[in-house]
C-alpha cells in the first residue's frame, strides 16, 4: 500500500453530520494514469478530491501520496506533499480581486522561493499554454466562462504539479469551449501529467480518460475500462447512461427525503 509514485485511497470512509458520504472507498492512481470518477450529483466526487488534497480528513482509512500517508502529516509537511498536486476547482475559484496574471502567479509568490522575474516568466508561459496571454491584465469578471476555466488551469499549472485534479472542467461551456479544455488536458497528459477528473460530461470523460471509477450511494461500485463501463450490468451504472421512468420516479421520491436518498 505504500509504493512510490501513485495516489492510493485505502478503504476511506468519510462521514459528516452523521451522514456517510463515502464508505470503504478504494482508489489507486498510478503515475501517468488518466482517470475519471463518475457518479450522480451529490454522491461525493468533489469530496474525494478534497480528501486527497488533505483539505478534508477521512473518518477512517488511509490516503497515500507517493507512499506517504497524509493523515499523519503536520500542516508543514502536508504543504510539501501538496506541491505535487493541483486542482482546477468546479467553477474555477479565481480570486476576483486579482488580475488573471496575479491569479496564476499567486501561489508562487506566496511560496517566496522564486524571484518576481522568474514568476512573471512562468505566468507568461502558463497563460501562453492555455491561449490567454493577452488576458493577463484582465480581471475574472471580464472573462467568459471558458476563459475562466482556462485561467484556472493556468493557475493550477504554475507550480508544475505531477498530479492535476479537474472538478467538472467543462460544465457550462459551449462545444468549442469543451473541445479546448479537452485538448489542454490531453496535452498535459502528453507531457506525462497524471490526471484525475470528476465529471458527468461523458464526452469529456471518454476523451481524456482510459480508466473509470463509478460511485453509487457512498461506495465504489465499478472500476475499469471504457468498454467494461459501457457493457456493465450494474444497475446504477446502466441507469446513469440511460435514465428512464424508474429514474424519474426515484428522483421525485428523493425530493421528499433528500438527506437520506442522495
Ligand atoms: N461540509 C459539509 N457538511 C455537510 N454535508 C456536506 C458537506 N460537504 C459536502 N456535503 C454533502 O456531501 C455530499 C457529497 O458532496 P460532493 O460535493 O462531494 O458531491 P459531488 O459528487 O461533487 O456533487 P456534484 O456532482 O453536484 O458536484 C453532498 O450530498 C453534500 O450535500
Ligand atoms: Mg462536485
Amino acid at each position: 500500500m505504500s509504493e512510490k509514485s501513485c495516489i492510493v485511497m485505502d478503504k476511506v470512509s468519510y462521514t459528516v453530520g452523521g451522514r456517510s458520504i463515502l464508505r470503504d472507498f478504494d482508489l489507486r492512481l498510478e503515475q501517468g494514469e488518466n482517470r475519471t470518477i463518475l457518479g450522480v450529483s451529490g454522491v461525493g466526487k468533489t469530496t474525494i478530491l478534497k480528501l486527497i488534497l488533505g483539505l478534508l480528513k477521512p473518518s477512517s482509512g488511509a490516503i497515500f501520496i507517493d507512499g506517504i500517508d497524509i493523515s499523519g502529516l503536520s500542516e508543514k509537511t502536508l504543504t510539501q506533499t501538496r506541491k505535487k498536486m493541483a486542482i482546477v476547482f468546479q467553477g474555477g475559484a479565481l480570486f476576483d480581486s486579482m488580475t488573471v496574471g496575479e491569479n496564476v502567479g499567486y501561489r508562487l509568490l506566496e511560496e517566496g522561493e522564486l524571484s518576481e522575474a522568474e514568476i512573471e516568466a512562468i505566468v507568461h508561459e502558463k497563460l501562453g499554454f492555455v491561449g490567454l496571454e493577452k488576458a493577463i491584465d484582465l480581471y475574472p469578471a471580464e472573462l467568459s466562462g471558458g476563459m475562466k476555466k482556462r485561467a484556472a488551469i493556468a493557475r493550477s499549472l504554475a507550480a508544475d504539479p505531477e498530479y492535476i485534479f479537474f472538478d467538472e472542467p467543462t460544465t457550462g461551456l459551449d462545444p468549442i469551449g469543451v473541445y479546448n479544455i479537452q485538448q489542454l488536458m490531453i496535452r498535459l497528459q502528453g507531457e506525462g501529467k497524471t490526471t484525475l477528473v470528476v465529471t458527468h460530461d461523458m464526452n469529456t470523460a471518454f476523451a481524456v480518460s482510459n480508466r473509470f471509477s463509478f460511485i453509487h450511494e457512498a461506495r465504489l461500485v465499478f472500476e475499469g475500462s471504457r468498454e467494461e463501463l459501457q457493457l456493465s450490468a450494474i444497475a446504477s451504472v446502466r441507469e446513469f447512461f440511460t435514465p428512464g421512468e424508474e429514474s424519474l420516479f426515484r428522483y421525485v421520491e428523493a425530493e421528499g427525503d433528500h438527506e437520506t436518498e442522495r
